[in-house]
């Protein structure tokens, strides 16, 4: 007999709905009315519950406060056109936070209690997604090392959670954007492809020099010689120089983006040529001087589509093109959409419409 995934229900009793302003969504303000949790204890999975969102209990000796034991994933829901609801890219989803889980030496959640697990909580709080062009319930499953013990070691305890909220696009206008020459995210043998905490908050203090500096990102570059263009903030990066699609080659210093992977494949279905190959900070520079680069946008779940206005390279800010609705990366994102949005056909089983 066929095992059946039970998941308990604990539904709110008031929700939260009427407080949010659909209208002001920003992103990370509103958080859905119910939260999905599971533990896992030495080898087993407890049943998953889906509960009101409410405080976590932990203990302050709980591992991952230590010492980074956790890993998260953001992905998106979308209300399609014929009312249907789809969650996006399930299995690539999980198949990054498997790859995550196991780098930082952590049990690997059960496929089954992901996607069921999505499932419910998405049906549960459908009423939260925003159908506003550009908004959409991000999802947000992570885990955490919750052994209360304070010697450094693997823990033996975990805590698997999804919450979501419903968010609208992360940037509203053309980002600035400073190449790092001094610090570094991820470097060979590391975490960078690992969805893993610690590279968020190492990233945090270079970010914040070059905010203040003006810049609403850094683009990071290899740790070595600091020559390699690698990805920006929470998004893959691509530019379209001498008419091409480039984007800098995955590798185990950079995230393996799903926005990076459906624009990839949707540019290659139109005809246009894509190259997954490394870029120097030369490159760029020679590209600015020539006027070949015509293009540049960072490609992410939560910044979707993100066009760039300024590059800053060694004190010189470079600048791009206007945009237009013509440039290439409107129409491959526009492709990405409807599908998403079940305007035109998914050929790529991408959707996992219910
Ligand atoms: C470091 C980093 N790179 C790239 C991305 C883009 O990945 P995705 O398109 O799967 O959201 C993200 C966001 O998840 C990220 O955090």
């Amino acid at each position: 007999m066929e095992d059946v995934l039970t998941i308990t229900v604990h539904k709110t009793r008031s929700s939260r709905l009427p407080e949010v302003d659909f209208n002001y969504l920003g992103f990370g303000n509103y958080i859905s009315d119910h939260m999905l949790v599971c533990d896992y204890d030495r080898g087993e999975w407890e049943t998953p519950k889906v509960v009101p969102f409410a405080n976590l209990s932990l203990s302050p000796a709980s591992l991952a406060l230590h010492y980074g034991q956790t890993v998260f994933e953001g992905m998106k829901a979308f209300k399609m056109k014929d009312g249907g609801v789809n969650i996006f890219r399930i299995d690539k989803h999980y198949e990054r936070l498997q790859r995550s889980l196991d780098r930082m030496c952590m049990a690997v959640v059960p496929k089954e209690i992901f996607v069921e697990g999505l499932l419910q909580l998405v049906q549960l709080d459908k009423e939260w997604i925003p159908t506003k062009e550009g908004s959409a319930l991000y999802l947000r499953p992570f885990m955490y090392a919750s052994e209360a013990k304070f010697g450094v070691k693997i823990s033996e305890q975990f805590r698997f959670v999804i919450f979501s909220g419903p968010v609208s696009e992360f940037y509203t206008k053309p980002i600035k954007v400073k190449v790092e020459r001094q610090f570094t995210r991820a470097s060979h043998g590391g975490t960078g492809y690992a969805k893993c905490g610690g590279n968020y908050g190492a990233s945090y203090y270079p970010t914040k020099l070059a905010r203040e500096e003006g810049f609403d990102q850094v683009l990071w570059t290899d740790g070595k010689n600091h020559e390699h263009i690698e990805e920006s903030g929470m998004m893959n990066v691509m530019f379209v120089i001498d008419g091409k699609l480039i984007t800098p080659p995955l590798g185990d210093t950079i995230l393996d983006g799903v926005t990076r992977d459906s624009l990839l494949t949707i540019a290659a279905d139109k005809g246009i040529e894509c190259e997954e190959r490394p870029i120097t900070v030369d490159e760029l520079v020679f590209a600015f001087r020539n006027r070949t680069i015509s293009e540049a946008f960072g490609a992410g779940t939560a910044a979707g589509v993100a066009p760039i206005e300024t590059i800053h390279i060694d004190g010189v800010n470079y600048h791009l093109p206007e945009y237009s609705p013509e440039n290439l990366m409107f129409k491959i994102k526009t492709t990405l959409e409807e599908i998403r949005l079940g305007k035109i056909a998914d050929p790529y089983g991408w959707n996992f419409v219910f």
